[in-house]
């Protein structure tokens, strides 16, 4: 059995953490702050891959597919090792539009994915409000995804924390920003963990990493802007072209997400608010009169090429990336951490990950 550090408290090195300790080997988190305080937390948690992949029948693709079908039996086993309960809702999408010239951009998507088993149904607008009685009379269609769901990622964040620890995770919190040391050694502040492996979880920050592990890591943080309102409650997840809508169990209802380049500023910013609000009054006139009760932010690691960063370095073994993905963390975890775990053991790859190795960009 192997020791394995982690590098990065985020929904991403949790469910490493886990699934690995979970097989036996001996596992270490060191995260710079607080575990799940950055994008992880800060999600609106929508599992959803169909709505959110328009047009790319790739491996990244099918890796997102894979990761919705693994949900259902992850969530569970995370509740019972931590003990705790989270809202995982099987809710299922509405993809709307606005303009009929939108239609054969669903027909397409639908017909796609269909190759892929993905169970679709175009709806006429009076269809998608029978379903949402409170969505706009100016939607003229949209596609119904009845296997697409949710999950309150504040609390699935925490209760992966909570399974780490309950199976014997070594949790580092506050740890200050992780260097590498000679063979490999984990040095952070007051810590200096020696590992058969190490992986890179850290997100947004992977760049910090290029010159310790000698190759490009272009991931950048890209902000999203989220807010929520007091109801009314919508039954399905609402997507279309400019935004999303999906509603909670403790009453709110989460409008997202802007995607905005600000550094590492995680402030929102009332453009980007505004927009949200505009379009969430769009999707459902009787918010005309409401205003949000909360906003936040949250950054999102993305890459230059848009998969992310999963596998060995090939000229350094030992190190392993788990980083970059995206506006899919959430939703990739269970598969994220499958992947890396059957690496660790040698194991073959169920998927194809050739087009997610960490070495694919040149150092300029
Ligand atoms: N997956 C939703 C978002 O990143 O906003």
């Amino acid at each position: 059995m192997a020791r394995i550090t982690i590098v990065g408290g985020g929904v991403i090195g949790l469910s490493i953490a886990y699934e690995c300790q979970k097989r036996g080997h001996d596992m270490t988190i060191v995260e710079a702050e607080e575990c799940g305080g950055q994008a992880s937390g800060a999600a609106a948690g929508m599992l959803a891959p169909y709505s959110e992949i328009e047009e790319d029948p790739d491996d990244f693709f099918r890796l997102c597919q894979r990761s919705l079908q693994l949900f259902p039996a992850w969530q569970n086993e995370i509740k019972l090792a931590a003990q705790v309960d989270f809202e995982y809702n099987e809710s299922g999408s509405l993809y709307c539009i606005f303009h009929e010239a939108d239609r054969l951009s669903l027909e397409t998507k639908k017909a796609w994915q269909e190759k892929f088993g993905v169970e679709s149904y175009l709806l006429s607008g009076n269809d998608i409000r029978e379903k949402e009685p409170e969505l706009s009379q100016e939607i003229v269609a949209g596609l119904w995804c009845p296997e697409e769901s949710h999950i309150y990622a504040p609390d699935y964040v925490s209760a992966l924390l909570q399974a780490c620890r309950n199976t014997g995770v070594r949790v580092i919190e506050h740890a200050g920003e992780a260097t590498l040391g000679d063979d490999n050694v984990v040095l952070a502040e007051h810590y200096e963990i020696e590992a058969d492996y190490t992986v890179i979880a850290t997100g947004a920050w992977t760049m910090n990493w290029e010159e310790k592990l000698g190759c490009s890591l272009p991931v950048y943080p890209i902000r999203g802007q989220i807010c929520a309102y007091e109801g009314p409650s919508l039954q399905h997840i609402i997507f279309t072209s400019q935004g999303y809508l999906v509603a909670k169990e403790n009453g709110s209802l989460v409008a997202g997400a802007s995607e905005d380049i600000a550094g590492f500023n995680t402030d929102i910013t009332a453009h980007g608010i505004g927009r949200l609000e505009k379009w969430s009054k769009k999707i459902v006139p009787k918010l005309i009169k409401e205003t949000p009760f909360h906003t936040w932010a949250g950054l999102r690691p993305a890459t230059q090429d848009g998969f992310p960063l999963i596998g060995r370095l090939q000229h350094n073994p030992k190190i392993i990336l788990a980083t970059g993905h995206y506006r899919n963390g959430i939703l990739l975890s269970p598969v994220t951490a499958k992947i890396i775990a059957d690496e660790i053991e040698g194991k073959a790859q169920e998927l194809a990950i050739d087009d997610f190795r960490p070495e694919r960009f040149q150092l300029t």
